[in-house]
């Protein structure tokens, strides 16, 4: 492995001209958000939140909001047709379209990105109501997804003015200890991931922490390359793929050719108890990549002493690994729509800071299977 530096150890903040808080929320564009916001609450166990449409005021579109913990995620569908998000859903289906960042000044962060050569997506615009004001701005990055800055410092509404409340009285699912995102992962085309590496060091101040070349991440038919982007403070952290040759089609391929393009292919979710949210996203139907069980066969000797128990480890295909600081569990869905597009990762951190490189082989293999069931292959 080509590590560049160990950890994603953060960078002096007097030097970071983006200091981003965290994620805000993602933003995903759909063809059906009422369901979309449905299946999230029953399968992942987020809460309603807020809504905006016609009913608000919003004449062109439906958002429900939707939180777990510090996760919040948006589902987006257009009324009508010829428009940029039902143009989105044509081509992509239903896909990331807004990675949103925290910051404490919006205006600033347009400033500083668009001058270092972002192209602006929003300038910043002030929203106001009576609960106070949310500032956002936005940028372009790979393929149609963007970066909307969110400045909500002082307001104290439910989500952002244009939205309501809102809530189902008589469906409430419980949480499944889902807490906040972790990272997201951006697949972009052939020979793209350095331009888009040069991007997120030049435009917004990110290190690359951790790269990943083909021979890391190849398994004997498909493979692919990976550079880790973070912000200065190590709170945001974008790891870009691109396919690389191998026998037969890279994932990374088989994604952009289903998708359209260039896009957000996985979010990361964190959790403090992996084996109880594994087990209660199973229970609700939620489908994960499955790995074979002799991946357990030697896997204490790989990764050391854990505090879990193997067995229920070993029942939910839970995936362990270590790296210098510690260790990591986590599991992959299968992708959540039709195509085979975005898919969600369920991480718990036990001190470490690096994306389970040592399961890559075994989870490739499990995807190739599933290419291979599509065709894909
Ligand atoms: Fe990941």
């Amino acid at each position: 492995m080509k590590t560049m530096t160990d950890s994603a150890t953060p960078l002096a903040v007097d030097t970071d001209f983006l200091p981003l808080e965290g994620t805000d929320y993602v933003e995903f564009y759909v063809g059906n958000a009422k369901q979309a916001a449905h299946y999230y609450m029953s399968a992942f166990g987020f809460q309603a939140l807020a809504y905006a449409g016609p009913e608000t005021g919003i004449k062109d579109r439906a958002s429900y909001v939707v939180r777990q913990h510090k996760l919040t995620f948006m589902l987006t569908t257009p009324l009508r047709s010829n428009n940029e998000m039902a143009d989105h859903i044509y081509k992509h289906g239903d896909g990331v379209k807004c990675l949103s960042l925290r910051v404490q000044d919006a205006t600033k962060a347009w400033e500083e990105t668009t001058k270092r050569g972002a192209t602006s997506y929003m300038k910043p615009q002030r929203l106001e109501d009576k609960n106070g004001v949310v500032v956002m701005s936005g940028i372009h990055t790979y393929g149609d997804t963007v970066h909307l800055f969110i400045e909500r410092k002082g307001y104290n509404g439910v989500f952002m003015p244009g939205y309501k409340a809102w809530s189902n009285p008589f469906f409430k699912p419980t949480d499944c200890g889902l807490l906040y995102v972790d990272h997201c992962v951006g697949n972009v085309g052939w020979n793209q991931m350095n331009k888009w590496v040069s991007f997120y060091e030049e435009v917004l101040g990110f290190k690359n922490i951790l790269s990943f070349d083909d021979e890391d991440i190849s398994t004997e038919y498909s493979a692919l390359m990976s550079k880790v982007m973070s912000s200065g403070n190590g709170f945001v952290k974008f790891p870009i793929n691109e396919p690389a040759e191998g026998k037969k089609k890279s994932q990374v391929e088989e994604y952009l050719d289903f998708y359209g393009g260039e896009g957000c292919q996985h979010v990361a979710m964190a959790t403090n108890d992996i084996v109880k949210t594994v087990a209660e996203l199973k229970s609700r139907g939620v489908e994960f990549l499955q790995v074979p069980t002799t991946y357990y066969d030697d896997l204490l000797e790989r990764v050391g002493t854990i505090d879990e128990d193997l067995t229920p480890l070993k029942e939910l295909g839970i995936l362990v690994d270590r790296d210098n600081e510690g260790y990591l569990l986590q599991l992959f869905t299968k992708p959540v729509e039709d195509r085979p597009t975005l898919f969600f990762e369920i991480i718990q951190r036990k001190g470490a800071t690096s994306f389970g490189k040592g399961n890559f082989k075994a989870l490739f293999e499990a995807i190739e299977r599933e290419q291979e069931a599509r065709g894909n292959l």
